[in-house]
């Protein structure tokens, strides 16, 4: 048996001239946890060309979603880029992660903090129930270069709020906190200078982040990665992952070389 599914391509949504989106079919046999990765890809030259992508729908969607950056000549997202309605792509029947909510530990606030699409794993995590049963305040702050970058916002502020499943806990618990870096905006700064400066906790009305109440996921550029990760270092975070729960939690962006 192969390690892949085919599916098909049902829509393709392009954000800018370096992001875009597209859902797939889901074969019923592909489990995985909400913030977790799988390889998706295309044969090329008769053989799978395969990259990390998280998945950007909830687990219990009948469909998989995805999300990615185009890479100038980057050899799987510059024909990813092209893909089109009813198009192939290959997914594996496998999902890993670290970004579970079973690798951190109890806590009050959860903080989701993400760069360009490190954004994708969270908009899974945000629509699990079980997010909201763990923790009484979920803070999803994304950080772009470009306004026109801040992808899902209108999903996250116009369309879950009303979902059947989780727009309640959403309406009551979810705080969105987008920030643009290079462009005027209603919020400006990087994700952690907003931190270090006690600006997100003003804004959003939450104390300063401790060891006790909150719990962090990151998820996005290697450099926001490493100044988050000294940042909590400093307040004595622990990192968790698969099986050792700890009080934050780091994965990746895909990026294609
Ligand atoms: P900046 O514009 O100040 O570099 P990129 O597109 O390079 O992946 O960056 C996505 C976002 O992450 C940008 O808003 C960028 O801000 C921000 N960023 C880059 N490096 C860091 C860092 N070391 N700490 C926090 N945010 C960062």
């Amino acid at each position: 048996m192969s390690a892949f599914n085919e599916e098909q391509v049902l829509s393709v949504h392009h954000w800018t001239d370096t992001l875009f989106s597209f859902t797939t079919t889901r074969n019923p046999s592909f489990r995985f946890r909400n913030g977790e990765f799988t390889m998706i890809g295309i044969p090329v030259n008769g053989k799978p060309l395969m990259r990390a992508y998280s998945v950007v729908s909830p687990n219990y969607s009948d469909t998989l979603e995805f999300f990615s950056i185009k890479v100038p000549n980057g050899p799987l997202t510059s024909r990813l880029r092209d893909l089109s309605v009813g198009d192939q792509i290959l997914v594996s029947r496998k999902a890993t992660g670290t970004l579970v909510i079973d690798n951190l530990l109890p806590g009050k606030n959860l903080y989701l903090l993400g760069t360009g699409t490190g954004l994708a794993p969270f908009m899974s995590i945000i629509r699990d129930p079980d997010t909201y049963d763990r923790f009484e305040k979920v803070v999803l702050v994304h950080g772009c270069r470009q306004v026109a970058e801040l992808a899902y916002g209108e999903t996250i502020t116009q369309d879950l709020p009303n979902d059947e499943l989780i727009g309640e806990f959403v309406s009551q618990q979810l705080v969105y906190y987008p920030t643009v870096t290079r462009e005027p905006f209603r919020n400006r700064g990087r994700i952690t200078d907003l931190l270090s400066s006690g600006k997100l906790g003003e804004d959003i009305g939450l104390p300063p982040l401790s060891l006790e109440n909150d719990r962090v996921m990151l998820c996005g550029s290697p450099e926001m990665i490493a100044d988050a990760r000294t940042m909590l270092t400093g307040l004595n975070f622990v990192e968790g992952n698969q099986g050792e729960a700890g009080h934050y939690v780091i994965e990746k962006a895909f990026v294609e070389k």
